[in-house]
């Protein structure tokens, strides 16, 4: 059993204010996962939690206790670094269990959780060495079975996987998923990966500069982001943002102007608008159509083919971002001009606020 509760949990640096009033509850066995962009906290929140960093202000409880006093180890939490710290002298086994030695486990018992965890990592043949004969993945896989070995109420991981090519980070991805569900244990994770984000996650905590922006289900800040920093950081590519002035209200929306005079349709949004505002429409890649005739006439810059998609890079005449395309294949989209057309539906509204003001979509 492991229920967090933050409550305005402030940390500051001397004068460098880093957390702004953090409210967040973990429930017992949640997977939750902070992202944002770098330096915007999510180490020291995660730093805090495992009591690591002492907090400002505010409280930290686990099963309802306060434990803003205590130790890391009276926390009864395992984490997992960014930089992996290994004790060098000792080999991949001892390190691995090193916390069972502690406990007073016999050898026998250190051994069966070392290569039961070994294989689980794939480390069962690496068990004998010592960290400085290991890769960079090959030492964040000690790491990670270090903390399980512990078998915490709560883990912790920053960044476990940045050091591992892509086939060994989806295999550890799946490991991790698989973990949780077989220990039941709350899990609070940090990762600039938005695949693991959305696939590993039952709660997304989107950050910026030390604030929440969001917390919800990854489906949820995804169809439904509160405002314009989390409408561009979750999904990938991200959101295309186009700078917009309301010209007329309809029945069922709005048109709307580009920069450069295209005129288009937004479906209704839940605060009315008038004729002259300022707003952002955004659209995903995904959801941007391509007409032969009608639409905003745009020119590719550049086409990245994936193999099971493309992705076509256009240039709006007075816009510095680009806007991006993602279809099937490119056949016969290189380097020319093409149009592009935004179905009301799938137009998100943003006020000059950034809030998004569009209704609610069902997930
Ligand atoms: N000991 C410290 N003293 C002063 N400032 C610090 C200290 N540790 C971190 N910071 C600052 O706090 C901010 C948040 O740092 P943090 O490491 O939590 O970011 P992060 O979100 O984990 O970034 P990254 O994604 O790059 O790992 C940064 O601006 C950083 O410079
Ligand atoms: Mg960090």
């Amino acid at each position: 059993m492991a229920k967090l509760e933050l409550k305005q949990i402030n940390k500051k640096f001397g004068q460098v204010h880093v957390l702004h009033d953090i409210d967040l509850e973990i429930d017992d066995g949640e997977f939750v996962v902070f992202v944002g962009p770098s330096g915007c906290g999510k180490s020291t929140l995660l730093r805090s939690i495992a009591g690591l960093e002492e907090i400002t202000s505010g409280d930290l409880s686990i099963n309802g206790s306060v434990v803003n006093k205590l130790s890391p180890a009276e926390r009864g939490i395992g984490m997992v670094f960014q930089s992996y710290a290994l004790y060098p002298h000792m080999s991949v086994r001892d390190n691995m269990t090193f916390s069972l030695r502690l406990a007073g486990k016999s050898k026998a018992e250190r051994n069966e959780v070392a290569e039961r965890i070994g294989k689980i990592l794939e480390l069962d043949h690496l068990l004998d060495r010592k960290p400085k004969a290991l890769s960079g993945g090959q030492r964040q896989r000690v790491a990670i079975g270090r903390a399980i070995a512990k078998e915490p109420q709560v883990f912790l991981f920053d960044e476990p996987l940045s050091n591992l090519d892509a086939k060994l980070r989806v295999q550890m991805r799946m490991e991790i998923s698989k973990l949780h569900e077989r220990l039941g244990s709350t899990m609070i994770y940090v990762t600039h990966d938005q695949v693991e984000a959305m696939t590993l996650a039952d709660k997304i905590v989107v950050l910026n500069r030390g604030h929440i922006e969001q917390i919800g289900a990854p489906m949820e800040l995804y169809h439904n982001p509160a405002n314009l920093f989390v409408a561009g950081f979750i999904g990938s590519p991200k959101m295309n943002f186009i700078p917009c002035e309301v010209i007329e209200t309809l029945d069922d929306g709005y048109t709307v102007k580009t920069e450069s005079g295209y005129q288009f349709n937004v479906g209704i949004t839940q605060r009315a608008f008038k004729s002259g505002e300022k707003i952002t429409v955004g659209i995903r890649p995904e959801h941007v159509q391509l007409r032969e005739e009608q639409g905003l006439k745009v020119k590719v810059q550049f086409v990245e083919e994936l193999g099971n998609e493309s992705l076509l890079y256009t240039e709006l005449d007075k816009l510095d971002e680009c806007l991006i395309v993602r279809m099937d294949n490119s056949l016969g989209h290189k380097t020319k001009e093409v149009s592009l057309w935004f179905e009301g539906k799938d137009c998100y509204v943003f006020d000059e606020q950034g809030l998004n003001c569009s209704p609610r979509r069902e997930l």
